[in-house]
């Protein structure tokens, strides 16, 4: 299963992914969220990269994530009398006792999720909690394979500052394991703090789908309707697609 964010990790998250991700995927996920009438179910919600404007618009939305730092940055930008809506749990076994009518898994949650047997399970929870012609999207990248043969070596994908004149880079590096269909990702953080310069390591696994192997996986689930976009425009996929988008249906 996954590893725990390291603190310094969910604490400069919103700081990287603000200029990395927020213009590919939020105003996507926002415009599904606010479509939808019912409750709204966001797993491995992390620090709320837009778990918290879904709320302000008005959503019924709840979050789920496995890691209590990311967990613990969330909670701090919301109101104490919105923290029922959060909890630690996992896709693969989480629980309520209602259903929703939309629940998302964004930017690579279920790449997370390693094992077949997790995988299966974790489609199958979404299921029982979707109520019917609730709808589940998760997202996985189409591996470049090109990049997963030779890797990254020491590429820094993150440069600028986290607070004024304090400066924060990040570094990747990856290695693929292909007979485990694993991207196995070291993550370099360096900062400044106390006129020094900090820095903390993560290594961790994720696991990488082909389509027709996300095809006959979703087909062995409950879900018996779905459909797979290639980006956050709605678009099909084709061969300039980078992303799997999986919309599954709970039939009616
Ligand atoms: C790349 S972050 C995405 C966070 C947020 N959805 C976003 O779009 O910014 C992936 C998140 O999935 C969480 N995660 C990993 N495995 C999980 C699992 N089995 N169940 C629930 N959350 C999980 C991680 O802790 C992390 O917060």
């Amino acid at each position: 299963m996954s590893h725990e964010y390291p603190i310094n990790f969910a604490r400069f998250y919103d700081t990287m992914y603000h200029q990395l991700r927020d213009g590919v995927d939020n105003n996507f996920h926002l415009n599904e969220i606010k479509q939808t009438k019912g409750k709204v179910l966001e797993i491995g919600v992390g620090t709320g990269r837009f778990f918290t404007d879904a709320l302000n618009t008005g959503a019924d939305i709840y979050g789920i994530d496995i890691s209590e730092t990311m967990v613990g940055v969330l909670l701090g930008k919301l109101d104490e009398k919105e923290h029922r809506r959060i909890s630690v749990q996992s896709i693969t076994d989480f629980n309520f006792d209602f259903q929703f009518d939309l629940i998302i898994a964004p930017f690579r949650v279920m790449m997370h999720v390693l094992e077949k047997s997790e995988q299966l399970e974790a489609l199958n929870n979404v299921y029982k909690h979707l109520a019917p012609g609730g709808r589940f999207i998760f997202d996985t990248f189409i591996p470049d394979l090109k990049q997963l043969l030779t890797g990254l070596h020491n590429h820094t994908d993150f440069d600028g500052e986290y607070e004024p004149g304090k400066k924060l880079k990040r570094i990747v590096s990856t290695r693929p394991d292909l007979i485990n269909q694993l991207i196995n990702i070291h993550f370099r953080l360096e900062w400044d703090e106390n006129n020094r310069v900090m820095h903390e390591d993560w290594k961790f696994p994720l696991r990488f789908f082909f389509r027709y192997e996300l095809e006959h996986l979703i087909e062995r689930s409950r879900f018996k309707h779905y459909k797979i976009l290639g980006d956050y425009r709605g678009n099909e996929l084709n061969e300039k697609s980078k992303e799997f988008i999986v919309i599954g249906i709970k039939q009616e």
